[in-house]
């Protein structure tokens, strides 16, 4: 998919150009997927993009797109883990990181990072948070399974706080960010897959159902929020 998680391209333009007037020399997309937002950042900024996941076939893709975007001369893929970050960009003036940070625990990842970013540098995260106190019951049974650690926004201003980061804003993530390219092609590809004869497969597709299904009846409990850092 050319969308790997909630987010749309106007609103990460909208964050960017949020950021203070500033010269980004380094900048690091943290597990780029296939490189939706990188696209945004190369092609704004004009400057070079550390583009960084670890699975290859999402970078072979985020490289065709760039390819065909004519931006392929500002997008560097590099097939690693993001938790080695400061060793391999140890000055770092923007890292950005949509819909990924948790994969090595949001508050490791700020913490690990912070190590790399320049002072007065930047960290544009977005993370899975609760919005509101009243969750439906099968929302927070689900999460409770799905992603344990899910803290409040205001828990992870202070967890950045912690880390050692300036709170310069917050965006949330719109509903329709979840649905257009990411949801609405999924549902269909889960469904297609729900009764395929890998078990593993089939208990995705049903896992995957289950967590679009949860988002219909959230209530707006939940939701992907980003936090614009400065170091
Ligand atoms: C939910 S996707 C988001 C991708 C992209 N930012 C987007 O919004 O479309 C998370 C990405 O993180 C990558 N990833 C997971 N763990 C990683 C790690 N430890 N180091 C680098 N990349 C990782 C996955 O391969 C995946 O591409």
């Amino acid at each position: 998919m050319d969308k790997l998680s909630p987010g749309d391209n106007s609103l990460s333009l909208y964050v960017l150009r949020s950021l203070p007037e500033h010269y980004f020399e380094v900048v690091v997309d943290a597990g780029c997927g296939s490189g939706r937002q990188t696209m945004v950042l190369a092609s704004d900024l004009g400057t070079p993009i550390q583009a960084i996941d670890s699975y290859q076939p999402f970078l072979n893709r985020l490289n065709r797109r760039a390819k065909e975007k004519g931006l392929a001369h500002l997008v560097r893929g590099h097939c690693m883990d993001m938790k080695d970050i400061p060793s391999v960009f140890p000055t770092i003036d923007l890292l950005w990181a949509e819909g990924a940070a948790y994969n090595i625990g949001f508050a490791n990842a700020l913490a690990t990072w912070r190590r790399a970013i320049k002072p007065d540098g930047f960290a544009v995260v977005s993370e899975l948070c609760w919005l509101r106190e009243e969750i439906p019951d099968a929302v927070s049974e689900f999460f409770r399974w799905g992603y344990p650690d899910m803290q409040s926004g205001p828990q992870n201003i202070a967890i950045a706080e912690q880390a050692g980061y300036k709170i310069f804003n917050t965006y949330t993530v719109p509903r329709e960010a979840w649905i257009k390219d990411y949801y609405d092609v999924l549902e269909s590809r889960a469904k297609s897959l729900v009764n395929h004869p890998d078990v593993g497969v089939r208990n995705f597709a049903v896992e995957t159902l289950k967590e679009i299904e949860m988002f219909k009846i959230s209530q707006d409990s939940y939701g992907y929020v980003f936090f614009v850092l400065q170091r």
